[in-house]
């Protein structure tokens, strides 16, 4: 072919063919195949409807669609760079099919408008995925506490040993994370649920189209307002990638526990083989592969994030092409979330936790230095002075290798004559644990309340 021939008419020499592979986003935006066929079934009732187009006219060409749609799902497609993007491979295509009449299709239509409804339909598809592997990841979160509950472990400050906490406190911190991020994506998928399609190619259109009727059709919840906007107006996609930036950031940090925790030094829990590799120099090797690639991944998610906002920033209005570079980072955030997403849902649920190593550890490190400060407080001293008092006390430990809950209660008193016999009601773990029975704390009695919750969240 010299010339496209759905553009070709005010030109006299054919595109440079490295200039056309160059401009052409076929590779890649021809993952879009479905909605743009859906779009333009949507367009093309609303044409007829209108009078615009005959109904005969209009039933050719949807059934030319259709049979385009079952090509493409079954392999029997050419795409071609030579026809730019999805856009014009399929309406070529319907007019290879059905003859002039498909020429029709594109009455009252720019690939502006059709370009911002094909990544809106397709986002939202993706939206329902990613909100799915979600909700999978937070019932494996949960059914970790569940069947952890009695599990303790140490909890951080500075990666220090701090207080203990429950484990299933811990599963639930990133169950609220996640609960967050799925706000966030539904935010996402209800802010970008307008219809673009009619702003034409930045102005409107001269025809009389029903932007209503399309947008009932595609399940919109209403049309855009401004023409020059919808033709140009790209936020949803940033917003999508920002909210998949704070998603992986949460998973990065998921992924760095689960590294740390797998290690010899740690040693808190156990990855299924399946989801580990081996090395191939050192036999006793077992690599947290998942967790670390999916630490990894989150930095090109962020990377599209920035592309994205730099992509679109100071570009005049309306359609500029520079707006066709907005597919890829974010195909590849979808990708990516929905990658991660799975494959941690699977790796949660499989996790083998080790309560022993876990509360061995939460013993260590005086982590009930903070309940005798509190016993303290409890029987009138000051805070400082208690905290003060504690200080002292776990010095003494660390020179004499003793632990807190070990100290007798004569060794005790050397601190505070305010320490009695009750002490050791406070110090072991299970007390500083339980101890902590506001909502949020970590107290048995206080996670199950959250958990309770929880599950009837998920059961809507
Ligand atoms: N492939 C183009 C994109 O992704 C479609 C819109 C092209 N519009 C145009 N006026 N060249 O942005």
């Amino acid at each position: 072919m010299a010339q496209n021939q759905l553009w070709g008419g005010r030109f006299t020499q054919p595109t440079d063919k490295f200039v056309q592979e160059f401009t052409a986003s076929i590779d890649f935006d021809k993952r879009m195949y479905r909605y743009d066929i859906q779009g333009s079934i949507a367009h093309c009732r609303m044409l007829a409807k209108q009078g615009i187009i005959a109904a005969e006219e209009a039933k050719t060409i949807v059934a030319g669609l259709e049979g385009i749609l079952a090509d493409i799902e079954a392999g029997n497609f050419e795409f071609s760079v030579a026809l730019e993007d999805i856009h014009m491979n399929i309406e070529a295509r319907l007019i290879e099919r059905i003859g002039p009449v498909g020429g029709k299709l594109h009455t009252a239509r720019s690939r502006n408008d059709q370009v911002a409804l094909d990544v809106r339909l397709y986002l939202r598809d993706e939206l329902k995925a990613i909100l799915a592997y979600l909700g999978q990841l937070q019932e494996s979160l949960l059914a970790q506490a569940e069947q952890n509950l009695a599990v303790i472990m140490p909890g951080y400050t500075h990666l220090q040993t701090a207080q203990p906490v429950l484990f299933a406190h811990h599963m639930l911190a990133y169950y609220e994370m996640m609960k967050r991020d799925a706000g966030r994506m539904m935010d996402v998928a209800k802010r970008l649920n307008v219809l673009p399609l009619g702003a034409g190619a930045l102005a409107g259109t001269t025809f009389p189209i029903d932007r209503e009727f399309v947008a009932e059709q595609l399940g919109f919840d209403g049309v855009t307002r401004n023409s020059l906007d919808s033709v140009s107006d790209r936020d949803f996609a940033i917003e999508f990638c920002a909210a998949a930036s704070i998603l992986m950031m949460h998973l990065s940090r998921l992924s760095e526990e689960l590294i740390l925790w797998s290690s010899a030094d740690f040693n808190f829990i156990e990855l299924t083989d399946a989801f580990c590799t081996g090395s191939s120099i050192m036999p006793q090797k077992k690599n947290p592969d998942v967790p670390e690639l999916v630490r990894g991944k989150t930095g090109r998610v962020y990377g599209n994030l920035i592309s994205l906002l730099t992509l679109m920033k100071s570009l005049p209005l309306a359609y500029n092409k520079d707006m066709q570079e907005d597919k890829e980072p974010l195909f590849d955030s979808i990708d990516t979330v929905k990658g991660s997403l799975k494959i941690f849902a699977d790796m949660i649920a499989l996790m083998k936790v080790k309560a022993e190593n876990m509360r061995v550890a939460a013993a260590r490190g005086f982590s009930t230095a903070t309940d005798v400060a509190d016993y303290c407080v409890r029987k009138g001293l000051p805070f400082r002075q208690a905290h003060e008092v504690v200080g002292k006390t776990v010095r003494y430990c660390v020179e004499t290798g003793k632990d807190i809950p070990e100290l007798s209660l004569e060794e005790f008193r050397r601190f505070s004559p305010l320490i009695e016999n009750d002490i050791y009601d406070f110090v072991t773990l299970e007390a500083s644990v339980n101890a902590r029975r506001a909502t949020g704390g970590t107290a048995r009695a206080a996670v199950e309340r959250e958990i309770a919750r929880a599950r009837a969240e998920r059961r809507g």
